[in-house]
């Protein structure tokens, strides 16, 4: 029988909604941070298979979340196509500004090697995992990935990244589509590793244009779709294309993954009718909400639960879990969703 998690993915609702937390690995855990320390550097940390094996399964450990989502970041990839990359204290990625000739230097041969202690990682973690918690692998989505080539790290309003789609179309198309390749490559590995679902992370999608998020979001979600469900059609797909608002739909239809992620500011019943099922939806308590806990929380988490009972739901985050966030906070979170199953 499939895990409840992934039976979800697929359309099947169940009640109370299976959980897991974007971001449930990370600084707000003391261990950790512990384990963050011992690795030194963070991308030391996402390619040593042991350890990327164990920040996986603290938050699995401590809390019994329902997915256990791959301890990596979305910038490995880039890394694996020998694009710099490093990860500056207090600073966030630093890469290099992506200008048009670094496109042809970007090697897909590299990535099956490369992404190798990745492969590892996630076949430990299927021995390693017990009981119901299914296993989630993941990859940026390429206009984000490509995002943080173009800004050369994290950006306000990705003015140089929307100026070269407009600009120098050619260009852009070229480099959507070696990383939709390459994404295709990295999230078949862990497949076949393994995954037993697979998100892409579009973190940026909301800042396009219409148009531009058609050609440049729903269209490269349609393709990395297409080309795993030829070769796993069994593996839910999860897009999230963050801050997306009303193209929600259009985007389900035209990507045609299993499921969408919504973010703190989309209203779950109004995305519900915007998407039709047996198309999943995942999220959406706001990451502040579960810093800030207590009552706030209590009627946001049933707000959301009662807008999507009956449709296929899995209980998330709309964005990352905050460093600040209070550990017991999430153990509440979690006995909260799980409590809303024996009161019904
Ligand atoms: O627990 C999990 O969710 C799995 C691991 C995971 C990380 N990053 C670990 C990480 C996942 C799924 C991501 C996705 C990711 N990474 C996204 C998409 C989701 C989103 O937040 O919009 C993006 C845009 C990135 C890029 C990235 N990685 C940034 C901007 C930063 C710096 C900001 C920050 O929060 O520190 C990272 C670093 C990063 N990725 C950390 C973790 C745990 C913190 C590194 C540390 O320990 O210092």
């Amino acid at each position: 029988m499939a895990k409840k998690l992934v039976s979800v993915l697929r359309g099947t609702p169940s009640w109370p909604p299976p959980l897991w937390l974007m971001r449930q690995a990370g600084r707000y855990l003391p261990e950790y941070r512990a384990l963050r320390a011992r690795a030194g550097d963070f991308i030391t940390l996402c390619t040593t298979p042991d350890l990327a094996v164990e920040a996986t399964l603290q938050p699995v450990r401590r809390f019994g979340m329902d997915g256990a989502i791959l301890f990596s970041d979305i910038l490995i990839l880039p890394w694996a196509l020998g694009y710099g990359l490093r990860f500056a204290e207090g600073e966030g990625p630093v890469l290099p500004r992506l200008q048009p000739e670094d496109i042809a230097r970007l090697d897909l041969d590299r990535l099956e090697p490369a992404l190798a202690p990745v492969q590892e990682a996630i076949a430990r973690l299927r021995v390693g995992l017990d009981g119901d918690a299914a296993l989630i692998g993941f990859a940026g989505a390429p206009f984000t990935v490509a995002c943080y080539m173009i800004e050369g790290g994290g950006s306000k309003d990705h003015a140089r990244t929307r100026a070269m789609a407009y600009r120098q179309p050619r260009d852009f198309e070229h480099l959507l589509a070696v990383l939709t390749e390459a994404t295709i490559t990295s999230l078949s590995l862990q497949i076949a590793a393994g995954a037993e679902a697979v998100m892409l992370f579009d973190s940026w999608a909301g800042v396009l244009s219409p148009s531009l998020f058609r050609r440049f979001v729903a269209n490269p979600a349609a393709r990395i779709k297409a080309a795993l469900g030829e070769r796993f059609p069994e593996i839910p797909v999860i897009g999230f294309p963050r801050l997306a608002g009303g193209l929600l739909g259009v985007y389900a239809e035209i990507s045609g993954v299993d499921a969408v992620g919504m973010d703190t500011a989309t209203d779950p019943a109004l995305t519900a009718a915007l998407v039709a099922a047996p198309v999943a939806l995942q999220g959406n308590l706001d990451p502040v909400a579960l810093l800030a806990g207590g009552a706030a929380m209590t009627a946001e988490v049933a707000r959301i639960l009662g807008a999507l009972r009956g449709r296929a739901h899995v209980f998330n985050l709309g964005h990352g879990i905050l460093p600040e966030t209070p550990p017991a906070h999430v153990a509440e979170l979690i006995a909260l969703v799980r409590g809303a199953g024996e009161a019904a």
